[in-house]
C-alpha cells in the first residue's frame, strides 16, 4: 500500500517512513529540503533495506504536486509533516509561516481532491492549546491563544481540516505531538535540520559536546516543582509508530467522524532540570548550565492524556526518557 510522506526527509518524517517501511508500507516522499538534505534516505535504506524516492517540491506553491509522476497511483493516504516549525522565527516572518504551512496544507486538500486519496494524517501540535488551565490536558480542551504565527499556523491547519473533511467524504486524523526527541536506536537516523537546534534536547546534547559554550535554563521561577518549566518529551519511534496506528486505524474504516485529533505524549510531566539530571546519568557527564530569564512565550508547564490514542489506535508509548536520551546523545556522537 502506498503512502505519500510530506516533509519525509525530516526529523518526524524520516522516522516515521522507517516504521511504515517495517510494516509493509511502500512510501513516497515529497520534501523541499528546505530544513533537511536527502542524506537521510542512505540511513533509511541501510536500516529497512527499502530505496526511497523523493520529490524536492515546494508544496506550498499552487499545483507543484501535479510534478509528482502519473504512475504514482493507487495512494492510501497521504502523511503531511513538511512545515517550517521555528517557534521564534515564526514572530519575525510570519507570512512566511502561514504561506508555507497553511498554504502547503491547501495545496494536500486539493491534490487529494483530485487524485481521489482518502486519508490524511497531519502532524499538529500541543502548541494548539495555548497555556491549558487543566493537566493533563485532553483533546476536548479549547484551543486557546497561542504565543507564536507558528501556533496559529497549527490551529488554523486543524480548522480547515474540519471544514474540508466535514463534505469530502474522505477521513483525518491530526495527530497533537508534545515534545518529540531522541533518534533511531540504529543511530542512523536522527535529528538533522538544516537551521540551528532550539529545542532544549538537541541544546544539551550540542553543549554537552562542545558545539555550544554553555546553555541557559530559561526561567527557574516558575510555579512548578523546581522553578523550571513542565514538558512531557516523548521518544521519536514512538511518535513513528503512532502514524503507522493511526494509518492503519483510518483503513481500517473504523473511524465514523469525518476528522479526530490525538495528543501522543507519554503523559509525564518532568521540569527542564530533571531531564539535564537525567542526561547527566545517561551520558555520566557533568553538564554546565546556567539559570537565565524566562523565554517570551513559554508557558510554565504542559502534559498530555494520551488515553484516547491508547484506546482507539491500540498505541502507546513504549521508550522511556533515559532511551530518548542516550539515542539523542548517541546519535550527536556519530554526527560529528
Ligand atoms: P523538520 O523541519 O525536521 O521536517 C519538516 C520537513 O518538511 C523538512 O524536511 C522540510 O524540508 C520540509 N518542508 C517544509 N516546508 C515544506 C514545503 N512547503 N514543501 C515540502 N517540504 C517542506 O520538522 P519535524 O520536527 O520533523 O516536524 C514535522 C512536523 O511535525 C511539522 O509539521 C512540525 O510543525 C510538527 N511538529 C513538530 C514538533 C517538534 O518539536 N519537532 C512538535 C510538534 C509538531
Ligand atoms: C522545552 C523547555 C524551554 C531550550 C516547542 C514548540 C512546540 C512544539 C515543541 C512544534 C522549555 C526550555 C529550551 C534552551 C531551555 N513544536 N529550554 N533552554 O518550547 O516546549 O515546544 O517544541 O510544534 O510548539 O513551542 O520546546 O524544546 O524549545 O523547550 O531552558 O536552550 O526547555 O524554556 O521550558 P517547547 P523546547
Amino acid at each position: 500500500m502506498k503512502v505519500i510522506v510530506t516533509g519525509g526527509c525530516g526529523y518526524i518524517g524520516s522516522h516515521t517512513m522507517v516504521d511504515l517501511i517495517q510494516n509493509g508500507f511502500e512510501v513516497i516522499s515529497v520534501d523541499s529540503l528546505i530544513n533537511s538534505n536527502e542524506d537521510v534516505l542512505v540511513g533509511i535504506e541501510k536500516i529497512t533495506g527499502q530505496k526511497v524516492k523523493n520529490y524536492q517540491i515546494d508544496l506550498s506553491k499552487a499545483d507543484s504536486w501535479r510534478l509528482i509522476e502519473k504512475s504514482e497511483s493507487g495512494i492510501v493516504g497521504i502523511i503531511h509533516f513538511a512545515a517550517l516549525k521555528a517557534v521564534g522565527e515564526s514572530v519575525k516572518k510570519p507570512l512566511a509561516y502561514y504561506e508555507n504551512n497553511v498554504g502547503a496544507l491547501m495545496q494536500v486538500l486539493e491534490w487529494m481532491n483530485y487524485s481521489n486519496i482518502p486519508n490524511l494524517i497531519f502532524s499538529s501540535s500541543c502548541t494548539v492549546y495555548g497555556e491549558s488551565s487543566d493537566l493533563p490536558v485532553v483533546e476536548s480542551a479549547e484551543f486557546r491563544p497561542t504565543a507564536s504565527p507558528y501556533g496559529r499556523t497549527k490551529q488554523i491547519c486543524e480548522w480547515l481540516i474540519q471544514d474540508f473533511f466535514k463534505t469530502s467524504g474522505k477521513k483525518a486524523i491530526s495527530l497533537r505531538y508534545f515534545n518529540p526527541a531522541g533518534a533511531h536506536d540504529s543511530i542512523l537516523i536522527g535529528e538533522a535540520a538544516s537551521n540551528i537546534a532550539l529545542n532544549l534536547v538537541p541544546v544539551i546534547t550540542e553543549t554537552a559536546i562542545g558545539k555550544r559554550k554553555s546553555m541557559t535554563v530559561y526561567g527557574s521561577d516558575y510555579n512548578t516543582k523546581d522553578g523550571t518549566c513542565i514538558r512531557d518529551y516523548i521518544h521519536v519511534m514512538d511518535l513513528a509508530e503512532a502514524h503507522t496506528s493511526a494509518l492503519q486505524y483510518l483503513l481500517s474504516t473504523k473511524q465514523e467522524l469525518p476528522d479526530d485529533a490525538f495528543n501522543l505524549g507519554m503523559g509525564k510531566g518532568l521540569s527542564v532540570l530533571e531531564i539535564i539530571k537525567a542526561f547527566e546519568k545517561v551520558s555520566g557527564l557533568k553538564f554546565n548550565y546556567e539559570l537565565g530569564p524566562r523565554r517570551p512565550g513559554d508557558i510554565p508547564a504542559i502534559f498530555a492524556d494520551s488515553t484516547k490514542a491508547k484506546r482507539l489506535l491500540n498505541w502507546a508509548p513504549n521508550r522511556t526518557v533515559d532511551d530518548i536520551l542516550r539515542t539523542a546523545w548517541e546519535w550527536e556522537n556519530v554526527r560529528n
